[in-house]
């Protein structure tokens, strides 16, 4: 093998850069071309890519995004889209492909897979919800972030004894706001897979009020099944106790710096996903399992769903009272 391409693809994740650096110097250790592709599979369906030097990679170690951009593409999802992919692959001789993404753009690889070019997957997605690893890239420094706001928004909510309701990303996941209410010491979490209804919210605000607690914080999951604004009308209709005040969160959470736990995932994963494609292996998914980067075949990765535990809801719930 003398050429792979590269690319990010779905969300952008912090760490995504890391990955992209380690894949190219360990790729250059290995003798091997890396072509970075631009802006996902719409950049492949374009013929959008070159060879990346390690000059290139150099000094994004520490930056959040993705220098490769990242886009979301619909035309490859249909089989013309795909076989028009595989056709500029072999336009410029790429022999292998590492995709860094979350489980759609893993869905792409395993097509182009089953197509014939070698592919390797890499996790990044702040949502955590992708299956065969312990940790997606990008999680770790979004949880930070959380916490971040949820320390700050209880200092100024017990000042005024106050609720406040903030709104985490995760359409469809709800580790996010579950971790970030357990780690945030949040009086109530809200993700879509457990929804409290908006009278048990209600409940667990008056029940903090009379325990003598000065706020009460709820983590709402972007995927409710309410919006925050129509829980807060709830609220407000309802006496808890406390004032209510929203914070939505927003794409705050996915820039910035990614931690140190990102930025060794990343290069781990990189380095594992380069080597593991030299080696001849494809069809799989580096995953996070205990302290070992493991193999997940992507026929998993995209037929299975990442449960949450149901540990961690009962350790939510206890540790908030
Ligand atoms: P993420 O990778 O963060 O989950 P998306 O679900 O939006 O993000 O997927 C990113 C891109 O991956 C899509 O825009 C599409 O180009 C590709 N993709 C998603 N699902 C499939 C699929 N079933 N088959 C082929 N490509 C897919
Ligand atoms: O999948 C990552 C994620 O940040 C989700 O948590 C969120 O629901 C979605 O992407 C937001 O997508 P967009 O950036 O297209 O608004």
């Amino acid at each position: 093998m003398k050429r792979i391409a590269i690319m990010t693809s779905g969300g952008d994740a912090p760490g995504m850069n890391a990955a992209i650096r380690a894949v190219v110097r360990a790729g250059m250790d290995h003798g091997i071309e890396v072509y970075g592709i631009r802006q996902a599979y719409t950049g492949l369906l374009n013929g959008d890519m070159s060879l990346m030097t390690s000059r290139e990679v150099s000094g994004i170690l520490q930056r959040g995004g993705t220098v490769l951009q990242t886009a979301r593409n619909e035309e490859f999802k249909t089989p013309q889209g795909q076989r028009k992919a595989v056709r500029r692959l072999n336009e410029h001789e790429i022999e292998g492909m590492i995709v860094i993404g979350g489980d759609g753009s893993l869905r792409g690889a395993m097509a182009l897979q089953k197509l014939g070019i070698p592919t390797i997957g890499i996790p990044a997605s702040i949502d955590n919800d992708i299956w065969g690893t312990n940790m997606s890239i990008g999680v770790d420094t979004t949880l930070n972030i959380i916490l971040d706001a949820l320390d700050r928004l209880r200092d100024t909510a017990t000042s005024h004894n106050r609720a406040f309701l903030l709104e985490v990303m995760g359409r469809n996941c709800g580790y996010l706001a579950l971790m970030g209410g357990i780690l945030g010491g949040a009086e109530v979490v809200v993700t879509p897979e457990k929804a409290l209804t908006m009278q048990e919210v209600a409940a667990s605000m008056q029940d903090a009020y009379t325990r003598g607690k000065s706020h009460a914080i709820a983590v709402i999951a972007e995927g409710a099944p309410y919006k925050i604004t129509e829980l807060a009308d709830y609220l407000n209709s309802h006496d808890t106790g406390f004032e209510i005040r929203i914070t939505i969160l927003g794409h705050i959470q996915r820039g910035g710096s990614p931690s140190a736990f990102d930025r060794l995932l990343a290069t781990r994963m990189g380095v594992a996903a380069l080597e593991r494609i030299v080696a001849g292996e494809s069809g799989v998914m580096v995953g996070l399992d205990g302290r070992v980067i493991s193999n997940v075949l992507l026929e998993d990765v995209t037929t299975k769903t990442r449960p949450i535990s149901e540990e961690y809801y009962a350790m939510a719930y206890t540790l908030s009272r």
